[in-house]
């Protein structure tokens, strides 16, 4: 019975998309909802798991199961704070945050203001940010990536679990309109060292469901 296999392990997930400031009124930030994120929280809360909700500022309006617990980010190095802060508690980490792979190098603490200078042109200095996914210890977890693509989906999804050392990839085709960010469904595949498995368009909580479902089979294997 894989729910046993879940129920009262540690979940530690990341959920919703990361804002990157560059001033204290703006951000530059994507088009994550939350929501396939927080469906694997609340999967995995119904089954018992004792889970750990990181969440963005921009999920705030999706309510969530009051026996979660939960953190408010904003940036991508506060999602690496926390997710550093609490990844030695989790038996499993599962990160379905939209992270910016890049931040503004230096945010303005004052509005910006228009200026005349550059004939209507603004260049914006970006800097990288940490890979989170890739920087987390994996000795002690299983350890769960997504990977957002519009082509090649397979492809980059088994390259990008090797180049960050996770046990399983959960790939969605982002180019299509029906699946993947702020949708309420989405269709993925499970990227694993044995293989791939096609799990076919249905609602996130569905494919919350399948996703857990193949964390518990890899573990009790
Ligand atoms: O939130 P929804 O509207 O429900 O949409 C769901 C989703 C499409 C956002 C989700 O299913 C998804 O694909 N999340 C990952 C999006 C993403 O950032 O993909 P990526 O291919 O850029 O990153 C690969 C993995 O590395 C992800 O697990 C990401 O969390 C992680 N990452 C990326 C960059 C970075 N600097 N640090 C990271 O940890």
């Amino acid at each position: 019975d894989w729910s046993k296999t879940l129920a009262e392990k540690k979940l530690l997930i990341s959920a919703g998309g990361t804002a990157e400031p560059l001033d204290p009124v703006r951000y530059l930030t994507n088009r994550s909802s939350g929501k396939m994120g927080i469906a694997i929280a609340h999967v995995a809360a119904l089954l018992g798991m004792d889970v750990h909700l990181i969440r963005t500022e921009s999920t705030l309006s999706l309510p969530v199961l009051p026996q979660i617990k939960q953190s408010v980010v904003q940036s991508a190095v506060e999602l690496n704070q926390k997710m550093l802060a609490h990844e030695a508690e989790a038996d499993v980490i599962i990160m379905a945050a939209a992270v910016s792979d890049y931040r503004i190098a230096t945010p303005s603490d004052q509005k910006m203001k228009k200026t005349k200078e550059a004939n209507g042109h603004l260049t914006l200095d970006l800097i990288e940010n940490p890979d989170i996914l890739a920087g987390l210890p994996k000795d002690n977890h299983y350890v769960v990536g997504f990977a957002a693509e519009t082509q090649h989906v397979l492809e980059y999804a088994q390259d990008k679990r090797k180049r960050k050392g996770v046990n399983l990839i959960v790939a969605n085709d982002v180019s299509q309109k029906e699946v993947g960010f702020g949708s309420d469904e989405n269709a993925v595949y499970l990227v694993s060292e044995t293989g791939h498995r096609l799990v076919e368009q249905q609602s996130k909580i569905k494919i919350a469901a399948a996703i857990l479902n193949e964390v518990a089979q890899q573990l009790d294997n």
